[in-house]
């Protein structure tokens, strides 16, 4: 069912906006963005896009309008939108400097590494995935908050009354957000136990008020970061939790803590791309892959061409091998970065690539892999008009997370614990599977693909890009980093084209549907690519914002959602 709304979902944009987009993966040569000359802000709802420009048209920068921004999608977009998740940001300062900030989700003090497992060791279906045992101790706040108090420069108050007024005043259900509401209703009412303010009621054009999240965010206005860990806020939250059958306590909540982290960084080209480091494989997975596949012509090749397929599905099967086995939180485990990404070891691995026929996968590592949920978090990119450059994305993991609503607070808690490897060799609910690197432990991070990024183009700023889609997040900035730079697409055209995926297991290509030729199915077929067109009716929603040569911002927003940008 929940295809079958998002197909038809898709189906509507793809017939409004026809004569904007590309048939198949033809793409046009002259349809941009919305342009603007000095800042941007593109996100998953046009509510918080204005939010964040705003706060920037104040005087505030990408920082301040980061806090904006995140806290109005927590408003507008529960589906992904949090305060009860957790995310990565990467920025670039005007000066060129760098930096990332890892205010992912960690596991409770109380977890164990077998804590999904029954007495056979075999995983229980749905513990890491709904209700309270799904949930990790939530970031978000904490993160907006140290990146705030490092870089912004408007008053808390300032950047957050915009956002408790969106909250008071209520933002309006879209046709996709009256799809999901509909499609998950049953699901929250057997989680929470009675029908919530997100319901089946809603239509679209409604508006919904949500009276115990403005008052949520007032408190923490006024009383700062603490009020989330420490305050009246914590107490009501494990209050809440520890009713449901969490293992979350207050000591869990206080011991939170956002990192600065250094991102991975390397060249393709002439690009240098910055991405978000572990415990995000986003970073090392793209710079493997980029690396992987710079000795070949892509550009010869053409835009989604059998050849360039082959070897981008090639490259990103290694990739994905080697996240499964070597990636978890750094604070737990040694990750070998310099090999992992080293042009030696990336050169070897790529030396049984052949186009006569596609790498067996037992020949790259093991494991065995079935069954998938959906694919949500959010991202959003912001330049502002002082030359500072943000991408950030974030998570409840599956869409509305746990499912787990506090009514009291306004907001959904996140499911985060299934991006561990519940048992080694198992899929999460990304058909992903991991190893001892990311197996559970108290207070570790769980490994995620989110892969904010930023591209600088001789030594200045070139993009800001990033996306949703769980596993296919790396796949899906890769293509559009791709489709900009080596097949010469507007920002736009380069988010819309249509995206592939391979995640080295289960072994096969995911195309979104009906947006390929048959004729290169049917050559990848032969080649013995095993297609898959059903699992995925979107590869990621991406938005990005692209620096033109004569200085203006060009913006964007993928049609896949209701992504907009905004700027001035
Ligand atoms: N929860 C999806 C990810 O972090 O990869």
């Amino acid at each position: 069912m929940k295809n079958i709304l998002f197909v038809f979902t898709l189906l509507l944009l793809f017939q409004s906006c026809k004569e904007n987009t590309p048939p198949k993966d033809k793409v046009q040569t002259s349809k941009r963005g919305l342009i603007t000359k000095k800042a941007m802000v593109v996100s998953a709802r046009e509510e918080a896009s204005i939010i964040g420009s705003d706060i920037m048209k104040k005087g505030g920068n990408a920082f301040d309008a980061m806090m904006a921004t995140e806290m109005a999608l927590a408003v507008a977009y529960p589906y992904a939108g949090n305060l009860g998740g957790g995310g990565f940001m990467v920025y670039r300062l005007a000066d060129g400097s760098t930096g990332g900030l890892d205010y992912r989700e960690k596991a409770p003090k109380a977890a164990t590494k077998n804590m999904y497992l029954d007495t056979n060791a075999e995983v229980i279906p749905n513990r890491s995935t709904v209700g309270p045992l799904a949930v990790g101790i939530p970031g978000t706040v904490a993160g907006i908050f140290k990146a705030h108090k490092r870089f912004g420069k408007l008053p808390i108050k300032e950047v957050l009354q915009p956002v408790i007024d969106l909250a008071k005043n209520g933002f309006i259900v879209t046709k996709n957000q009256e799809g999901r509401f509909k499609e998950k209703d049953s699901i929250f009412r057997a989680v929470n136990g009675h029908k919530l303010l997100f319901n089946n009621d809603l239509k679209k054009g409604d508006r919904v008020l949500n009276f115990a999240l403005a008052e949520t965010l007032s408190r923490i206005a006024e009383n700062g970061v603490n009020e989330f860990y420490k305050g009246e806020t914590a107490k009501k939250l494990v209050e809440f939790l520890n009713e449901k059958g969490s293992i979350i306590t207050l000591e869990d909540l206080a011991a939170y803590e956002s990192k600065w982290r250094d991102p991975i960084e390397f060249q393709y080209d002439n690009l240098k791309v910055i991405s978000m480091s572990p415990p995000a494989s986003g970073g090392i997975c793209l710079n493997q892959i980029m690396k992987m596949i710079e000795p070949f012509d892509l550009k010869d090749y053409g835009h989604n061409s059998l050849k360039a397929i082959q070897v981008i599905v090639e490259a990103e099967k290694r990739a994905y091998a080697d996240r499964g086995f070597y990636l978890g939180d750094p604070d737990f485990v040694d990750i070998p970065v310099e090999t992992l990404t080293s042009d030696i070891y990336l050169e070897q691995r790529m030396s049984n690539f052949s186009f006569k026929a596609p790498t067996p996968v037992d020949s790259i590592s093991h494991g065995k892999i079935e069954g998938y949920e959906s694919d949500q978090t959010t991202h959003y990119s912001i330049v502002d008009q002082f030359g500072n450059a943000i991408a950030v994305t974030t998570t409840l993991n599956s869409g509305y997370g746990s499912k787990l609503f506090v009514d009291d607070l306004g907001f959904f808690l996140n499911n985060e614990m299934d991006d561990f490897s519940s048992k080694s060799g198992v899929p999460n609910v990304y058909g992903l599977i991991g190893a001892e690197a990311n197996s559970i432990a108290p207070e570790k991070r769980m490994l995620s693909s989110m892969t904010p990024t930023i591209l600088e183009k001789d030594g200045e700023l070139l993009m800001t890009v990033g996306t949703p889609g769980g596993s296919t997040i790396i796949t899906s900035v890769l293509q559009t980093i791709l489709n900009v730079e080596e097949f010469g697409m507007t920002m736009q055209e380069a988010v819309e084209a249509a995206r592939f995926h391979n995640q080295y297991l289960p072994d096969e290509i995911r195309i979104e549907p009906n947006r390929f030729d048959k004729k290169l199915i049917e050559q990848l077929e032969s080649l013995g690519y095993i297609i898959n067109e059903e699992r995925s009716p979107v590869i990621g929603i991406v938005d990005g914002i692209l620096v033109l040569e004569n200085g203006t911002l060009e913006g964007g927003a993928d049609p896949r959602g209701d992504d907009t940008a905004v700027g001035f």
